[in-house]
């Protein structure tokens, strides 16, 4: 059978994806449903279409019109808008849950209602507000120590953490307003103190195979100093753990992302088909649960990606048609790091429309194209994060030196982040969480 492929979405999170399908033995047609002109996934897929990423209708009637047979769906927001559901309708399946299995990631509270009524480890102190009515009391109660969280998806700025984002009450209370002023719902929960980390978990609805741990960095400048980003970059350890975490860490995650998957379906009676991503940190109280994703991460998916040794395609057929317990994933026994690199001013205020060169990267393989177009066979930045570089090394330091010097190559109104990876950086986590413990 041929499999005909609609990937949606085009930042380096798809390119990777198209990359790893591409290298499939499988006959089959990749087609993507696209916001820009991403070189990368133009070189791989049989066709890319431009067009509105999070507009339901167009993506079912292009999966129908090219009688595409699996469809992948990259991001966040296409899930919340229920593209599933409408595949589903119109018999294609997808790598990506239904909009109600999406809640897990589009609204806080229900994802951490359902931790509740499931009694799953890892839970703050938290509560759901509609209206202001409670709030100064709630945070009285927490003192200097909580989290505000906008109620949907706001792409990674609707998390407000005090101490870093919010310094006093009054602020918070101004931030807790201006979304009930827009009819808005939050959630103010207790601020967890330690070390973060991810695990993302394929799933059938009832199997799960995890991923390699990864660390993110989500903070825009060295020293994870300055505003949030949707990530700067991300290592994994040989040993698929962290140099900062132990077995029994790692054992949590896992635990804590199959009853998760099991509350799902208990409570839809349907399988979550995808990538279930748990944001952990690690604390003086063990493992915690920060939030949750419906999908591959990115950075992440570079990571995991480039060790993974079985055809991806061959994982996608056993999540979708429910075999994924006799499925063999296995992952290289290597280290990796991915590093961004992102126009001057990002986030805040990016370069737009100028050119990049990549021309002096030998391997285009370990490039992953993210917010750029193509424009008369240029690379031209589109405002986010442009191109991704991922390499394997026997230890992440080994990666790191690659890394850093191959993106140090690329030419353009470029930053990027040069201690990632580091060992000055991964020392001072091990040396904190030792405390901490
Ligand atoms: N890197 C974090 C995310 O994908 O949400």
């Amino acid at each position: 059978m041929e499999y005909r492929i609609l990937i949606v979405g085009s930042g380096a999170r798809e390119h990777a994806i198209a990359r790893s399908i591409s290298k499939t033995q499988i006959d089959h047609q990749l087609f993507c449903i696209a916001s820009n002109k991403n070189p990368g996934i133009m070189n791989i897929c049989d066709e890319l279409i431009l067009g509105d990423i999070e507009n339901v209708d167009f993506i079912v009637e292009n999966a129908i019109q090219k009688k595409c047979n699996l469809a992948i769906i990259g991001p966040e927001n296409p899930l919340s808008k229920g593209v599933v559901d409408r595949l589903k309708e119109n018999n294609i399946p997808s790598i990506g849950p239904t909009k109600d299995l999406a809640q897990i990631e589009t609204s806080k509270s229900f994802a951490r209602d359902l931790m509740k009524e499931y009694n799953i480890d890892g839970l703050p102190i938290y509560q759901s507000f509609t209206t202001m009515n409670g709030v100064k009391e709630c945070l009285a109660n927490h003192g200097e120590n909580y989290v505000l969280k906008y109620d949907g998806l706001a792409g990674g700025k609707g998390v407000k953490v005090s101490g870093e984002h919010i310094f006093n009450h009054e602020e918070a209370l101004d931030y807790c307003q201006g979304i009930i002023s827009s009819n808005g719902k939050f959630v103010i929960e207790e601020k967890f103190i330690g070390e973060e980390f991810s695990l993302m978990s394929f799933s059938d609805g009832k199997t799960l195979k995890h991923m390699p741990v990864i660390q993110d960095h989500k903070r825009a400048y060295e020293g994870d100093e300055g505003p949030n980003t949707g990530g700067m970059g991300t290592y994994s350890d040989k040993d698929h753990s962290l140099p900062f975490l132990n077995k029994e860490d790692v054992k949590k995650a896992k635990e804590t992302n199959e009853k998760i998957i099991r509350a799902l379906y208990k409570k839809f009676g349907e399988r979550y088909i995808g990538v279930l991503y748990g944001g952990f940190m690690v604390t003086e109280d063990g493992v915690k649960v920060i939030e949750y994703n419906a999908r591959f991460g990115d950075p992440e998916a570079m990571n995991v990606l480039t060790l993974l040794e079985t055809d991806l395609l061959t994982i996608f057929k056993s999540m979708v048609n429910g075999d994924l317990d006799s499925a063999n994933v296995k992952f290289k026994n290597q280290a990796t790091v991915c590093k961004y690199a992102v126009p001057i001013g990002y986030p805040t205020d990016p370069v737009k429309g100028s050119s990049v060169d990549v021309s002096m990267i030998a391997d285009d393989e370990v490039i992953s194209y993210g917010s750029v177009n193509t424009q008369n066979d240029k690379i031209i930045l589109a405002g986010s994060r442009a191109l991704c570089i991922t390499e394997l090394g026997d230890t992440i330091a080994e990666a790191e030196l690659v890394v850093e010097k191959k993106i140090s190559k690329v030419k353009g109104s470029l930053f990027h982040r040069t201690d990632i990876g580091k060992s000055e950086l991964i020392d001072k986590k091990v040396e904190r969480m030792n405390k901490i413990r």
